[in-house]
């Protein structure tokens, strides 16, 4: 028996140190503690103590507690964060009623903690206690000397009282039970934690959500709770990491835990950057952020005013609800959406109303509609109809795909957006004729009628907002067809680009044999016959800029029909000027635009079809899907996208950014060539430098830094998000909302760790194991990865350095640093600033 001695031996150890200092979790009414002598909670993961902010100049002192584990001090809870300690030592007591008691030098009470209990006199046997949650717990009535046990109750908990961090298992919310209602208000700044300008907390009401307030203003909402999801919210769920809101007559709150006790994550208001954040410890040190909200311009409070909604996807940002117009056209133009939208014909008030759905959609603020819990949707329907002040309804509770109860706004809808994600119908009331309009504006066109119904229900506002209205405008004009011009005829064949060639530059300037390339003008009938009038069973996919469908044509080719639903700022011949320029790009690693389709507003692009569908379905697929890509095919893949995008970056004529580099813009063909597709879109728009276009992809996580942040973009941003498409490829995971089992979270962060731990390799797909593979050209495509993804544009390589690096065995390449694309980051400026051009001479001594 020799395993007790050394197991005991740590142990024994520890308790050595232990006794060195004041090492306990609890504090009776006999004992207090001074200047810097701390309490640590049992398992050592928090201490509560007396601390002094960095950068406070007049050495307050605060009671706080932190984490005890990591160096540098990161307070979490705060007592006395109104009252500081200015005369030292502070000192903490536990008073003969059974409150903590601040002290400072002089003995004057600084702070108390609340008589929650209402004990009003004396406590026997008070007991304050440090828990490994990072819980203050006072109790009363607990073990008395004599061993006997009274009844021992909780008279106080500093999770009652957060300040501005929120640990797993706090509550934020109201309990009426015991009338504590709990917020996070930020720090004043780094120096001072008093309470600063930010506040998140519940809003009652309604459907429970939760406000970001500064001062006394909105400035971001979570969304309403509708049982399942916070609606602004959505995807934040996931194996590790869980969130509840509980939502009963007793108590309205939310609060999350992490499935691995041992892993640190905090939540918490950060008043500089007005922001909500979590945050993990990383093993390997520092916080990583995990995500922070609000993230991008739609999530800004009411951004589109009343009955309009945000989609970042769109230009400009907001759009009114269908049956809606903006209440100030010209203001509307120019991006600001804060002045709504008004109804386009007034409500009857009576059996003249009926209802439009419209879903995908963070639902409007609920804080003052009314939940009816038992109602039926029917029976829902009907008492919004018969109430003249319901102005929309819909299901209060859809967990597990089950409607339940009903919500009525009697108010103006404001803070809608656009998400795919959320899985809800909203029915909005309008008058009966409104509503005949769009269903005949969808009938109308071509009797598409089917895709409407579907494709409104699949792809929600995309489509109701910019398409249906579009068609309603389509609609419109045909039903009185004198007077407009500027309307292309309906051409059923093919017609040859006309030879003016005004607008472009000489660089551009094409020879007319040129011109004739295969670049076809498809007319509308060409392209509703070889659709099938859109028929809802052709539609392959649903991009950024609207929906695609596959076509036959007359001669039997297969081609992929982008159908552009955001409108173009262009005129027809600029935009076809356009169409003519990217159809030139021609590369062996881009999808070939044939042709496009211009009729009235409606744009069509016309592609070669790729068989096999998109990267991003193989590399996030099920196993069997990831297995079909070995690594030989996944390296081939990558490199054929270097060459693509090298080609768009520095080979072809006009100097394309791609803007959108992700999986899902990379077809494969039948021979699994990777093909690059939407690129140069964004020209067709008109002006790509234009803000209105950055907005729309902010958002999506292959974003960098410096784009994220200031909207700067340039080719360098394209080579981070292929960076980050690289690594996507050799894992199988999407950096997006990645969660690694010991919470490294990020796919950057924990390629980055296992990378200077000499571990790359294991990023592998799991899929691939026992597959042979090179691991050297895995290990460097990997560091190329991390090459593109570094947090400082200049150090990111060129493609051509990249093509070369990738394509080098035994190649000696730079060390990557750290990534960035982190909030709470920022490495310094200046390092490693060679990096770049030590690329770039090697890149033009091999030209
Ligand atoms: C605590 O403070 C005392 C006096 O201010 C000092 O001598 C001692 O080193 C401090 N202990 C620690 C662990 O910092
Ligand atoms: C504070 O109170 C303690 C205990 O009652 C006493 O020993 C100490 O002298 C007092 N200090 C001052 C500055 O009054
Ligand atoms: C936040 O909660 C505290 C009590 O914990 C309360 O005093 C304060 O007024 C609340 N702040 C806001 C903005 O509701
Ligand atoms: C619609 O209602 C508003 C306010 O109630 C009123 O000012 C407006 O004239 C009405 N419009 C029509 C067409 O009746
Ligand atoms: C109509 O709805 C509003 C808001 O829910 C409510 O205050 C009002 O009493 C309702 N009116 C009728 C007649 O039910
Ligand atoms: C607030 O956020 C910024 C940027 O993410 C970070 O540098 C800072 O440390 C944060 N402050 C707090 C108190 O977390």
């Amino acid at each position: 028996m020799r395993a007790p001695p050394l197991s005991l031996l740590p142990l024994l150890v520890a308790a050595a140190i232990l006794s060195l200092s004041v090492a306990t979790d609890k504090l009776d009414q006999t004992a207090s503690i001074a200047g810097n002598q701390t309490l640590e909670s049992a398992g050592g993961v928090f201490r509560l103590g007396f601390f002094v902010p960095p950068g406070s100049s007049d050495a307050r002192a605060y009671l706080g507690i932190w984490y005890a584990t990591i160096p540098e001090q990161t307070v979490v809870w705060v007592a006395n964060r109104r009252n500081p300690v200015v005369r030292p030592p502070g000192v903490l007591t536990l008073s003969a009623d059974g409150r903590l008691v601040i002290l400072d030098g002089r003995n004057a009470t600084v702070w108390s903690s609340d008589d929650a209990a209402g004990s009003g006199g004396v406590a026997t046997r008070a007991l304050a206690q440090l828990l490994d949650n990072g819980d203050l717990v006072v109790t009363h009535g607990g073990e008395s000397q004599s061993g006997s046990t009274g009844r021992t109750s909780v008279a106080w908990e500093s999770f009652d009282y957060p300040t501005d961090t929120l640990l797993p298992g706090m509550k934020l919310g109201v309990d009426g039970r015991s009338g504590i209602s709990r917020n996070i208000t930020s720090w004043r700044s780094a120096a001072d934690p008093s309470p600063g300008a930010y506040t998140f907390k519940l809003v009652s009401g309604g459907l429970p959500e939760f406000f970001l307030f500064r001062g006394l203003s909105k400035t971001y909402a979570s969304g309403p709770w509708n049982g399942a999801e916070l609606t602004g919210v959505p995807n934040l769920k996931s194996r590790d990491f869980i969130f509840t809101v509980v939502s009963n007559p007793d108590e309205t709150h939310y609060t999350y835990y992490v499935s691995d006790p041992s892993v640190l994550s905090r939540f918490v208001l950060n008043g500089t950057m007005g922001q909500v954040q979590r945050f993990t410890w990383h093993r390997g040190g520092g916080w990583s952020g995990f995500w922070h909200f609000p993230l991008d311009p739609c999530d800004s409070y009411a951004r589109c005013g009343a009955f309009g909604y945000c989609d970042v996807g769109q230009s400009p940002l907001c759009s009114c609800l269908p049956g809606f117009q903006p209440r100030s056209p010209q203001r509307w133009s120019v991006g600001d959406g804060t002045g709504g939208c008004a109804r386009t014909t007034n409500l009857s008030c009576g059996a003249g109303d009926g209802f439009w759905t419209v879903s995908r959609m963070k639902l409007p603020e609920a804080t003052s509609a009314t939940v009816h819990a038992g109602m039926t949707m029917d029976r829902c329907r009907q008492v919004c109809l018969g109430n003249c002040s319901c102005r929309a309804y819909a299901a209060a509770d859809v967990s597990g795909g089950i409607n339940r109860g009903c919500v009525i706004w009697a108010v103006d809808l404001i803070d809608m957006r656009q998400y795919s994600e959320v899985v809800q119908d909203v029915y909005i009331r309008l008058a009966q004729s409104e509503v005949d309009a769009l269903t005949a504006a969808a009938n109308r066109r071509s009797h598409v009628v089917l895709v409407i119904a579907l494709v409104a229900a699949i792809s929600g506002v995309l489509l109701l907002g910019a398409f249906a209205f579009g068609c309603l405008c389509f609609w419109r004009k045909k039903a009185a067809p004198a007077g407009r011009d500027n309307e292309l005829p309906l051409r059923a064949t093919k017609l040859k680009l006309r030879r003016d060639d005004q607008g472009f530059s000489d660089e551009n300037k094409m020879s007319s044999e040129e011109d004739d390339l295969d670049l076809r003008l498809f007319g509308l009938a060409v392209i509703l016959a070889a659709t099938d009038n859109f028929a809802a069973d052709s539609k392959i996919g649903q991009g950024g800029f609207g929906p695609v469908y596959l076509g036959r044509l007359e001669d039997g080719q297969e081609v992929a029909v982008k159908r552009l639903s955001r409108k173009s700022a262009q005129g027809v011949e600029e935009f076809k000027n356009e169409v003519k320029l990217i159809a030139k790009l021609q590369h062996r690693n881009l999808v070939r635009l044939l042709g496009c389709c211009i009729d009235g507003d409606e744009r069509m692009l016309v592609y070669e079809f790729m068989h096999n569908n998109s990267l991003d379905t193989f590399i996030f697929g099920d196993e069997e899907k990831r297995k079909l890509l070995r690594w030989k095919t996944r390296f081939e893949i990558i490199a054929g996208i270097a060459r693509g995008l090298l080609y768009l970056h520095e080979d072809s004529r006009l100097r394309i950014i791609h803007r959108d580099m992700k999986a899902s813009n990379v077809l494969l063909d039948r021979n699994m060539i990777p093909k690059i597709s939407d690129f140069g879109i964004a020209r067709m728009f008109g002006g790509d430098q234009t803000t209105a276009y950055t907005l729309k992809v902010i958002g999506t996580y292959y974003m960098s830094p410096e784009y994220a942040m200031d909207g700067v973009f340039s080719m360098k941003s394209d080579i981070y998000s292929f960076g980050v498409m690289v690594l996507e490829i050799v894992t199988g995971k999407k950096n997006r909302g990645f969660y690694d089992d010991e919470l490294d979270l990020n796919l950057l962060g924990y390629a980055w760790t296992l990378w200077k731990e000499g571990r790359s390799v294991e990023l592998l797909d799991e899929a691939m194991v026992g597959s042979s593979c090179d691991h050297s050209q895995v290990r460097r495509c990997i560091q190329v990865a991390l090459l593109c993804v570094d947090m400082h544009p200049r150090n990111r390589p060129l493609m051509s350095s990249i093509v070369m690096m990738l394509a080098t065995e035994n190649a000696t390449l730079p060390e990557p640093n750290e990534p960035g694309g982190n909030i709470g980051r920022s490495t310094s400026d200046g390092e490693l600033s060679q990096t770049q051009s030590e690329l770039t001479v090697t890149a033009t001594d091999t030209r």
